[in-house]
C-alpha cells in the first residue's frame, strides 16, 4: 500500500463529516485507495423512503467507477453515532451488500481497514470478509 493506514483512516473520518443521516443518526465514512495512490471519499446518504439509502463504502465505489477509476487496493471505514467524532465505540464492518460490491471490483487481496480511531484499527483481506464469494469470473 502506498498510503499509511493512519492516513487513510484520517480521510475516512473526514469523509464521515458529510454523512446525511437524519434517520439513523449513525454516520459512516469511507476512504477508497486506488492503485495509483488517489483517495476517493464516501459517506452514507439516507432517504425518507429508507430503501434508497446508500452506504458510505458504496458511495465511494460508485463515485470512482462513474469517473472511470476501477483499480483499488484498500478501503478504510469508520462509523458510529453522530455524537462520536474521532473515536468510535465499535468497528464499523461493511455490510453484506457493500462486500459484494467490493467483490465486483477488487481482488481477494484488497484490504479493508476498520478503525475505532486513526491509531486503533484492524486490517482484513476481502477474502476474509467474503469467503467463497460469487464474482464476475463465475459468469465467464
Ligand atoms: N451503513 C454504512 O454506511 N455502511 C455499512 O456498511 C453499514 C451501514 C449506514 C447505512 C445507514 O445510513 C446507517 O449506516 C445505519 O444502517
Amino acid at each position: 500500500m502506498n498510503v499509511s493506514y493512519e492516513a487513510l483512516l484520517k480521510e475516512a473520518i473526514e469523509a464521515r463529516k458529510n454523512a446525511y443521516t437524519p434517520y439513523s443518526k449513525f454516520k459512516v465514512g469511507a476512504a477508497l485507495l486506488t492503485v495509483d495512490g488517489d483517495i476517493i471519499r464516501g459517506c452514507n446518504i439516507e432517504n425518507a423512503a429508507y430503501g434508497p439509502t446508500n452506504c458510505a463504502e458504496r458511495t465511494a465505489f460508485f463515485k470512482a467507477i462513474s469517473e472511470g477509476i476501477n483499480e483499488f487496493s484498500a478501503i478504510a471505514i469508520v462509523g458510529g453515532k453522530e455524537t462520536e467524532v474521532n473515536e468510535f465505540s465499535d468497528y464499523a464492518y461493511p455490510c453484506g451488500v457493500c462486500r459484494q460490491v467490493m467483490r465486483e471490483f477488487c481482488n481477494n487481496d484488497f484490504e479493508i481497514i476498520v478503525g475505532k480511531s486513526v491509531s486503533e484499527y484492524k486490517v482484513f483481506k476481502l477474502s476474509d470478509l467474503l469467503p467463497q464469494g460469487f464474482g464476475p469470473e463465475n459468469l465467464l
